[in-house]
């Protein structure tokens, strides 16, 4: 069942429940006892491997190592190994680095995301830590559970959801899967890393009590439940302070309300001073990416003299150190078993599994799933589906195996833009969909045009439009239109034939003018290597769409809490500040608070079946817990995602998901479900004594389809408790 409560985080100073952790954390003690300052100082950076961006081979790292994000040397004659760290969001990275290697691509984040599957959140972090550790690394940067607060977000798609709770138990799965394979993984980036305009220079402001009720919750849940061996801080300020230097997020809330045992390292560049060591931050990663930046690595230049001379006290080395090393020996580094051998092809048939389960069918007006096994004539337009499909621009993307289909050099201002990539995966919907439906004719436009476009789509029964839009790291949209002229593309395509499908790969919600011109939308998000066939499967109804949207799709930027984006089209380098004004209420939330009803629900998604929900039992006291029964009353085996929302506390309306399972149903099947809140998305935290006060009385729910669509309502008494942090 998701959404269960949790045990308390465990580790220094905390409450101590794997006597292997504590046994790791006292030799931690004992080696870091005994090394010298050099050997203590040479742990707390990490060096980048050669890239574009930093092309000159940096000598601290031994010829021979593989390149990558961050080298940290280990301590030979303590048994300490070094550590090697891979980007890893959409799978272990290379592009820029070890020219030749490749790996698995997995869909992006936000798909896995609209999968509601913890288990395959779980498995899809083993497969990456299985093959980060056949290329020797043994960190994963992996593990990004910033909140989808803004639809133009360029990071998005390396993200998994708007909501805390979905978030924090998917990030949580991974980080455990690629823990169990002795590799670390990192959770990032904290805090309200919500936005990538100027994101060096960026202020993201919020109240205390609603930043505890949503970011940090996500952030909370999935360390509890993945126990990171490793946190990375933003790039941008929170109320102020840069998150690296952040004080009260680091040292007060992570390491002091949340026990949190293990270390915090910086983003790659940015780190400007080493004082940022005083307000908790324990490494500082990528140092050549500081130098560029802030002219300065600062823990390699200023901490030794700040050692020496006492401002940066020895305790406070002995903490950084001791953490790293926890980390490394709870998670075995220090005893790594032999390279894995991968097996490629058990991990293509896993990110073709991640796709099929998180594309989400958004409209559907019957044509599908028997439209295209009807039709004589397919007219396939656009989106280069004659090549592959689109994968997302920046330090998370993945070069699969046997290369990209193509690489379009896009460009761009600020230091992101010359690696800001159009990269095709090679997984082509339009050879799939031939070799899926051999006996149609199929004929491809580029789209190049719209009125070629559209001479051809009159000559067939149904034409498909595929629509993408490059999103990435170091660029927001500045509005959720598809670039490229693809709405007109679309407007033409589907005056010319009344049964038009549009696929979309993009990161974030899409405007869409020509929505009641066309008979289905698929949305793809950025589905992988094996995109391709899983587009395919699902618009010939080989396979029964399942995905649930993890983020809210408004009418218009309007709807937003932010219809402005502040800072958008600034020049590199301009302060800015966002207000995050609404507060605890993101996304669903927010919809519900404002009254607003959107394009698209969060946790909408069609299916070719259709299910009931009855029965529902709720029960009160100490917490909420709910009983419910789902029946598939179709004639298509399917699954169906059960959302339990709180819809109003004693002192009025609040919509909150407190719990979810995906569940996979045969045609006439039923299932009794059985979901438990988690209480923090019950109560509201207390600032004054830092703590979550559940209030007594009557609290309603509902089991949704989407945060909006209710099918079942319900009501019990809470006992009132106030609980820890
Ligand atoms: C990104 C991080 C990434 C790091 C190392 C930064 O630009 O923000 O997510 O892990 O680079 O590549």
């Amino acid at each position: 069942m998701d959404g269960r409560e949790c045990s308390p985080l465990s580790g220094p100073g905390g409450v101590m429940t794997r006597s292997h952790d504590s046994d790791a954390y006292e030799r931690a003690r004992a080696v870091e006892e005994q090394m010298t300052d050099d050997e203590r100082l040479s742990l707390v950076t990490s060096v980048m491997g050669t890239n574009p961006m930093s092309p000159v081979r940096d000598e601290r790292i031994p010829e021979g190592t593989p390149m990558s994000a961050g080298y940290t040397p280990g301590v030979q004659r303590l048994g300490v190994p070094p550590l090697l760290m891979s980007d890893a969001s959409l799978g272990v990275t290379n592009p820029g680095y070890r020219e030749g290697d490749t790996a698995t691509a997995l869909p992006a984040g936000i798909c896995l995301g609209a999968t509601f599957n913890t288990r395959l959140a779980y498995t899809s972090g083993a497969m990456l830590g299985r093959e980060a550790a056949s290329r020797g690394f043994n960190v994963q940067l992996a593990g990004g559970v910033n909140l989808a607060r803004e639809v133009r977000n360029g990071r998005n798609f390396e993200y998994l959801s708007e909501d805390p709770l979905l978030s924090g138990l998917l990030a949580g799965a991974s980080v455990k899967g690629i823990q169990d394979q002795k590799v670390i993984s990192t959770v990032k980036h904290f805090s309200l890393n919500c936005n990538e305009t100027n994101r060096h220079w960026l202020d993201a402001r919020i109240e205390e009590q609603a930043h505890r009720e949503s970011d940090l919750l996500a952030f909370q849940i999935a360390i509890e439940r993945g126990r990171p061996g490793a946190v990375m801080t933003g790039y941008n300020k929170v109320n102020g302070a840069y998150a690296g230097g952040n004080h009260h997020l680091i040292t007060e809330v992570l390491k002091g309300d949340w026990k949190y045992p293990g270390w915090v390292m910086s983003d790659w560049g940015a780190t400007p001073s080493w004082e940022f060591a005083l307000a908790g931050l324990d490494q500082e990663s990528g140092v050549q990416m500081d130098r560029l930046m802030w002219k300065n690595e600062p823990f390699v230049t200023d901490l030794p003299a700040a050692l020496a001379d006492g401002r940066l006290p020895r305790e406070r080395l002995s903490d950084m150190v001791r953490r790293i090393l926890g980390s490394m020996f709870t998670t075995g580094l220090d005893t790594p078993d032999e390279p894995p051998t991968v097996d490629l092809n058990a991990h293509r048939d896993l990110v073709l599994d991640t796709a099929r389960q998180g594309i989400v069918l958004l409209k559907n007006d019957g044509i599908l799933p028997d439209g295209l096994n009807q039709a004589a004539r397919i007219a396939v337009i656009g989106g280069f589906a004659q090549l592959g499909v689109v994968t997302g621009t920046g330090s998370s993307a993945v070069t699969p195996p046997g290369g990209f289909a193509a690489v379009m050099k896009i460009g761009g201002p600020g230091i992101m833009g010359t690696a800001r990539n159009l990269y095709l995966l090679p997984s082509s919907p339009l050879a799939e969909l031939k070799k899926a439906l051999p006996d149609k004719r199929i004929d491809f436009d580029p789209g190049m045009n719209p009125a070629e476009a559209a001479l051809l789509a009159e000559k067939a029964d149904i034409a498909v439009v595929f629509a993408i839009r490059v999103e990435g790291e170091g660029f927001d949209l500045a509005d959720l239109s598809l670039p490229w002229g693809q709405d007109t593309l679309i407007d033409a395509v589907s005056r010319a034939n009344p049964n038009t499908i549009v696929v979309l790969q993009t990161g974030n919600p899409v405007a869409m003018p020509w929505l009641d011109q066309v008979r289905a939308i698929v949305h793809a998000w950025y589905p992988g290597q094996a995109g391709g066939q899983a587009v395919t499967d699902i618009l010939t109804g080989a396979v029964n769409p399942s995905g649930r949207l993890p983020i809210t799709f408004p009418h218009s930027l309007d709807q937003t809490p932010r219809p402005q984006l502040a800072g958008l089209g600034s020049d590199w380098g301009t302060a800015t500040t966002i207000a995050y004004d609404e507060g605890a209420e993101t996304g669903h939330r927010w919809y519900a608070a404002q009254g607003h009803e959107p394009l698209f629900a969060f946790g909408h998604g069609l299916s070719y079946t259709t299910f009931e929900h009855s029965e529902l039992a709720v029960t009160g006291g100490d917490n909420l817990t709910a009983t419910m029964t789902v029946t598939n009353t179709g004639s298509r085996a399917g699954a169906d995602v059960v959302q339990l929302y709180l819809t109003a506390a004693p002192d009025g309306p609040r919509l909150r998901l407190l719990a979810f399972e995906r569940v996979e149903l045969e045609p006439g099947a039923s299932q009794t479900i059985d979901l438990r809140a988690d209480r923090r998305l019950l109560a509201r935290f207390n600032t004054e004594d830092h703590a979550w006060n559940l209030a007594p009385g009557r609290y309603r729910m509902a089991i949704g389809r989407t945060a909006h669509d209710h099918t079942l309502t319900g009501e019990a008494d809470l006992d009132g408790s106030v609980f820890s942090a």
